[in-house]
């Protein structure tokens, strides 16, 4: 690379972001059933746990999504055009994504990298540690929560990879997911690709145990949450007085995360002068997470304005990378 290497980090976790954070939760605990967003996981802490979720050995999509990449990257980046420019959704520490730079570096097309991710730490040390490793890099990174500040992406970039990598997308609901795909393809200029890290759908036992390791650390992350709520907004929620549950929905094919009151409590949220009853048993959903198939995926595709493109799995056909473009570019 011949350019300079840069980091330029942009915030947007402001007062508004403050204020959606109050409606999401005070909406969601007033629901029946209650319900928290999976993006009030991730502080500091909550982004740790989930890498160290990453590691473990019943958690096999990071594992499996690695393999292709370790393996197919060079494959993605060519049949991606050679993008000067990686945007990474829901980025954290970029663990995998440097398989997909490594590649764009081979083959000299690599210019920029867009971290977009709302924790701010995380944003930080990765974009440190990918200037050392990727001498002439710039980083053009974002702090923000996708799904609102999704325009902010630099639209002078182009042609872009767009990646979503760890089946995040799994963690919206239809209708979200179809929005928020159409307001992806709304960005997109015909060069650019899509690169969607998706679950596959397979037997419940081994989903179960995937969000349920027997050392807790799945069970610690979800209870994080509750955590990030006691500091953000005044709560007194005690994390010991909830249980995680983790089970999969074969109707609706996803994993559903919820956590479980332990007794009959209530809970107060000072910031959102707010009292909330949770019934001894009660559950409040805190994730889903989608698990699809490659008819489904096609569908879901076209309904949002896109077509897929490119299909890498592993060989167990565990999980699936699509690239996916506008209609005929
Ligand atoms: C499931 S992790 C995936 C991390 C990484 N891409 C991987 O594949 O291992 C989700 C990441 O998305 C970020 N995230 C979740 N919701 C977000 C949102 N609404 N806006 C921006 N980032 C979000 C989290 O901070 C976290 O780094």
């Amino acid at each position: 690379m011949e350019s300079e290497t840069t980091i330029e980090i942009e915030v947007h976790l402001d007062a508004d972001a403050a204020a959606t954070m109050r409606s999401d939760v005070r909406r969601g605990l007033l629901a029946a059933p209650k319900e928290l967003s999976p993006k009030y996981f991730y502080d500091e802490r909550g982004s740790q746990l989930f890498e160290q979720i990453t590691e473990l050995e019943e958690y096999y999509p990071t594992r499996t999504e690695r393999e292709i990449l370790a393996e197919r990257s060079r494959e993605i980046v060519a049949a991606a055009g050679c993008p000067a420019t990686l945007v990474e959704l829901g980025s954290g520490s970029a663990a995998k994504t440097r398989h997909l730079l490594s590649a764009m570096e081979a083959v000299g097309c690599l210019r920029t990298y867009v971290p977009v991710d709302i924790s701010e730490e995380i944003t930080h040390s990765t974009a440190a540690c990918l200037v050392e490793e990727y001498p002439g890099l710039a980083i053009q990174g974002l702090v923000c929560d996708f799904e609102r500040d999704l325009e902010r992406i630099p639209a002078d970039l182009e042609p872009r990879l767009i990646a979503f990598l760890g089946g995040t997308v799994g963690n919206l609901y239809p209708d979200q997911r179809r929005d928020f795909l159409a307001r992806l393809a709304a960005l997109m200029e015909s060069g650019d690709r899509l690169l969607l890290g998706t679950d596959l759908v397979k037997e419940r036992d081994r989903l179960e145990l995937a969000y349920d390791d027997p050392a807790g650390v799945t069970a610690e992350f979800n209870k994080n949450v509750l955590t990030v709520l006691n500091r953000e907004l005044g709560a007194n929620f005690d994390p010991d007085l909830f249980a995680h549950v983790a089970r999969y929905d074969s109707g609706e094919a996803r994993m559903d995360i919820r956590l479980r009151s332990l007794a009959e409590q209530t809970v107060s949220l000072d910031v959102l002068d707010l009292e909330v009853e949770f019934a001894a048993g009660e559950e409040m959903r805190t994730e889903i997470s989608a698990k699809f198939t490659r008819d489904r995926l096609e569908a879901v595709y076209a309904e949002a304005g896109l077509e897929l493109r490119g299909w890498f799995t592993d060989a167990a056909g565990d999980y699936a990378l699509s690239l996916v473009s506008l209609p005929g570019s």
